[in-house]
């Protein structure tokens, strides 16, 4: 490969940090060969109603997959979070919250934080919810999200987040998919200016007879600053309530429920590469140990730091490094409700300079955007309170790595460049920023406990500097337990592809270091500006509309997102292509699934590339949208060679 550059660790940066090299190499050694005692002992980072007296207990056994950690423990997520910190940083600021509105904030200490849970808590017991209930949240970045979380945690109840960019449709899927009770949302978000209406959404959303079966009451926070535009909700009053009316006179005394380590904590839907997006399943005690210890150690969290993740709590990464990673470590953490270009493009940089932030840790597409504004983007944001840089949700490529390096790290901030999915609940690969190298573009060596492999279509493990499927050897505590409501899908989906591993769905190269270099997924998935989306989603989106007969999508190199949603469609008989159908369309399929999901290319395509018995040829269809279409490979297998012509002479994406 090309000349690679590399940065070393900073001699001064280890002196301090968490883990240096030696260390890294010592307890990851121990990590693995002996994991009982590894995690046993790391474990005991949280605080424990019933202490464990078991730690691992995982088969990865395609006949057999379970995956238990701590399972005799008993303790509370909330309790890590807030209750065991009260003593000795109650008055410390637990989450900073930047509005849209660069002139609001707030401030929010432990103690505050801790009061108020209780306080929902409280609410939502009132409201009938029970232990192992399913709460959906569909909300703004406003700090009653991180409060409704924690309060399901408190109570046991398993909270699923359903991002606030996703449709009335998408939404009503994933209520009626976990049997949700409860819905908490908001009035409005407010989103560089502009006012989404949440709580309308949810209206549509139970205009679905699957989904109102199963909820019963909808809470509605006050986003009180839009309020006074004057506009009107629709209310209806069996099945509303306002968040202040039911929180105001709760009690704010409300004990911890004691779960067993085991017992689920939230569902968090993803798309896979088939099918309606799954539920992933993460449980208690595992999935806290690794998001607490993944933070610290990660981005080297000292004593005061003031850290952001510019996330949103509908990923999973919000989830990990917003809120259960940072504050089960008693942090101070960020939480932004607006976005990079609002009201201008250097609003990172104010924010930065505003709070004094130590760790920044954000995705590769913010970073891309900026960078094409230029090297002054953040204008004259005092910056020097950085101490480190994150990167996640996408490959990463070293130009933009460099630029983030340089403009926004002023040459003297590590990146670490984090590796990891839904599934894993929290980083597994990421150079440490005292231990480890860095070369622009790897996510590098393993976290504690990671085994990761590379296999070719077989399943041989692959040795050496090489190009492989990347799968995990062995369970982590972080990891998904289960697909709720379909262990089998589970099974099929990650333990059937190579046996004895976790496919992972992503492709990566090893090289001559050992440093792993994520190459991007290797099956029907998408990342799209770093969210993740199943090409058969959108297509099957798009074939609900009248007009379309057939449609097919695939991804292809976008400058600014990673990856750009090219579509193939047919239409059905009496239906004319033009541009107002590809309006049409491209709007449908942000009704459908919501923005994030709307087609960057529409190609009207008289004919998809089949083979013999029917079957899409998406290689074919790939390499057109890439402009690549000099190695397409075999075409003589086609049903109908004469299609790729027309699909060639017709493409959108011209390089
Ligand atoms: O393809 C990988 C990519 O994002 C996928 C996981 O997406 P999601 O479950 O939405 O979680 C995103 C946040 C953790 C992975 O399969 N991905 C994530 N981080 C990186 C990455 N690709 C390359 N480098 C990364 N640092």
């Amino acid at each position: 490969m090309s000349e690679v550059k590399v940065y070393p660790v900073d001699p001064e940066f280890a002196a301090k940090a968490h883990i240096d090299n030696a260390r890294y190499q010592a307890m990851y050694e121990q990590s693995i060969k002996d994991p009982d005692a590894f995690w046993g002992e790391h474990g005991k980072r949280l605080d424990w109603f019933t202490p464990y007296t078991r730690v691992k207990h995982t088969s990865f056994d395609p006949h057999n997959v379970d995956i238990r950690w701590f399972e005799d423990g008993t303790l509370n997520a909330a309790y890590n979070c807030l209750d065991r910190h009260l003593e000795t940083r109650g008055d410390q600021v637990a989450i900073i919250w930047e509005g849209d509105d660069p002139s609001e904030d707030e401030k929010i200490t432990y103690r505050d934080l801790h009061e108020r849970v209780c306080r929902l808590s409280n609410a939502l017991k009132a409201q009938g919810v029970e232990k192992g209930d399913v709460v959906t949240l569909y909300m703004p970045m406003i700090p009653e999200a991180a409060v409704a979380m924690l309060a399901c945690a408190r109570i046991g109840a398993v909270h699923s987040v359903v991002f606030g960019g996703f449709s009335p449709e998408a939404l009503a899927n994933r209520i009626e998919g976990a049997e949700s009770k409860l819905v908490i949302t908001s009035d409005y978000s407010l989103r560089g200016g502009k006012v989404v209406p949440l709580k309308a959404n949810v209206d549509k959303a139970l205009t679905d007879p699957a989904a109102a079966r199963f909820c019963e009451k909808v809470v509605v926070v006050e986003r009180h600053p839009v309020k006074r535009t004057g506009d009107e909700l629709a209310w209806h009053d069996h099945r509303d309530l306002w968040y202040h009316d039911i929180t105001e006179q709760a009690s704010v005394e409300c004990p911890a429920e004691e779960l067993n380590a085991e017992d689920p904590l939230f569902i968090l839907y993803t798309s896979g590469s088939t099918g309606k997006p799954k539920g992933l399943k993460h449980t208690t005690g595992g999935y806290l140990v690794y998001a607490s210890m993944t933070h610290e150690y990660v981005f080297d969290y000292q004593e005061g730091d003031i850290y952001w993740c510019t996330a949103d709590v509908g990923w999973v990464t919000g989830h990990s490094y917003i809120v259960y990673g940072p504050l089960a470590n008693g942090a101070t953490t960020l939480m932004f409700e607006g976005v990079p270009s609002y009201p201008d493009n250097s609003r990172f940089g104010r924010v930065i300079e505003k709070h004094r932030v130590n760790q920044f840790y954000t995705a590769p597409t913010a970073i891309r955007a900026l960078m094409q504004k230029g090297e002054d983007v953040l204008g004259d944001s005092d910056l020097s309170s950085l101490r480190l840089l994150g990167s996640v949700g996408e490959p990463i490529n070293p130009e933009a790595w460099e630029w983030y390096h340089r403009v926004v790290g002023q040459g003297r901030c590590p990146i670490v460049d984090t590796w990891w999915q839904t599934e894993t609940g929290g980083i597994m690969i990421v150079p440490l920023p005292g231990a480890t190298d860095t070369k622009p573009g790897s996510a590098t060596r393993p976290f504690f406990g990671v085994q990761p492999a590379l296999v070719d279509n077989e399943g041989n493990e692959l040795e050496g500097a090489v190009d492989g499927n990347l799968v995990i050897k062995d369970s982590w505590p972080g990891q998904s337990r289960s697909i709720w409501g379909d262990h089998e899908r589970f099974v099929q989906t990650y333990f059937s592809t190579f046996k004895g591993c976790y496919t992972t769905g992503d492709g990566a190269r090893r090289d001559e270091d050992g440093f792993y270099w994520i190459t991007g997924r290797v099956d029907d998935v998408l990342n799209v500006s770093g969210h993740r989306m199943g090409t058969a989603e959108i297509e099957s989106a798009l074939v609900a509309h009248p007009a379309v007969a057939e449609a097919a999508v695939v991804g292809y190199p976008h400058n600014l997102k990673g990856q750009g949603i090219y579509v193939y469609v047919t239409l059905q008989a009496g239906f004319e292509q033009s541009d107002e159908l590809m309006k049409e369309l491209r709007n449908w399929v942000r009704s459908e699934i919501g923005p994030i999901a709307s087609p960057d290319l529409i190609q009207f395509a008289p004919g998809m590339p089949k083979t013999r018995s029917g079957k899409i040829m998406r290689r074919i269809l790939r390499k057109i949208a890439e402009d690549d279409f000099g190695s397409l490979g075999d075409t003589s297998t086609l049903a109908d060679p004469s299609v790729v012509d027309d699909l060639i002479e017709k493409r959108l994406n011209r390089t």
